[in-house]
């Protein structure tokens, strides 16, 4: 089955909304709109950069997707601080990232947590970016297949076949995130490989629908051998994705 690729930027804690409105423009003049047909390309701003990242891609009809790096499950409430996702939902967003590496080890998220956040994207009617991945310890006590196949379970516990099969989510093992240290491709392939049979194996053939994505250190120079695994259909990028032409490059390598 052909899968759409799909490159995200996740700027973590970087950039102002003027950041972001520079980003844009940069990014839509280096890029081709055909490498943007080829592939679904997204954006994953820190909040407060999403109103001017909806309203810049609207107004010069950029073939940019918005995304979100986080919600909380209630729609609304005493939440002080929190961000709902019918709040997403009128910005335009259309993909959230869910139970990143940084939430589940610096903010506590839990598998729980994840998976109620999993049902408040779907009921908004977006896509959830699901990040699973392990540690450098549990890679190296030979427990990777055991900690990720957790978290599948636990993120898309309750699910339809058809919302699995709509739904992204993205291998990142932590000791490639921010490391330099970026998984071989044969590691990438076998652990979304792994991901898809998991998926399968409770989905059925929805899984091969399911779009899955690699991260940890993504640079222009190793996404084409990255995305050249039959599983690995797409790249969730976080430092490289700071620099509009480094970002280009690396959907133009992926597609
Ligand atoms: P880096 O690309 O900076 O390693 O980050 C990966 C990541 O965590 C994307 O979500």
């Amino acid at each position: 089955m052909s899968r759409k690729p799909i490159l995200a930027a996740n700027w973590k804690l970087h950039k102002t909304h003027a950041d972001a409105l520079q980003f844009a423009q940069k990014l839509h003049y280096t890029l081709e709109r055909d490498d943007c047909e080829r592939a679904d390309v997204v954006i994953c701003g820190p909040f407060t950069t999403l109103r001017t990242l909806q309203t810049v891609i609207q107004s010069d009809r950029m073939p940019f997707h918005l995304g979100a790096q986080n919600v909380y499950w209630e729609d609304k409430g005493a939440y002080t601080g929190e961000i709902s996702a019918p709040m997403l939902a009128a910005l335009d967003v259309e993909y959230v990232i869910v139970g990143h590496s940084e939430r589940r080890e610096i903010f506590g998220e839990t598998d729980e947590w994840v998976r109620r956040k999993v049902d408040a994207v779907l009921a908004g009617d977006m896509t959830p970016i699901l990040c699973v991945g392990e540690t450098e310890a549990e890679r190296e006590a030979g427990d990777k297949d055991a900690k990720v196949s957790r978290q599948i379970s636990a993120g898309t516990e309750g699910l339809t076949p058809e919302q699995v099969g709509g739904l992204v989510v993205a291998y990142e093992p932590i000791w490639a995130i921010g490391t330099g240290r970026t998984a071989t491709p044969e590691d990438a392939q076998e652990m979304c490989g792994l991901i898809r049979g998991l998926l399968r194996e409770r989905f059925g053939d929805a899984a091969d629908a399911t779009r899955i994505q690699y991260g940890g250190s993504v640079k222009p120079g190793n996404t084409e051998a990255l995305m050249a695994g039959a599983d690995v259909d797409g790249c969730l990028v976080g430092g490289a994705s700071l620099d509009p032409e480094d970002f280009a490059a690396i959907v133009r390598n992926a597609v």
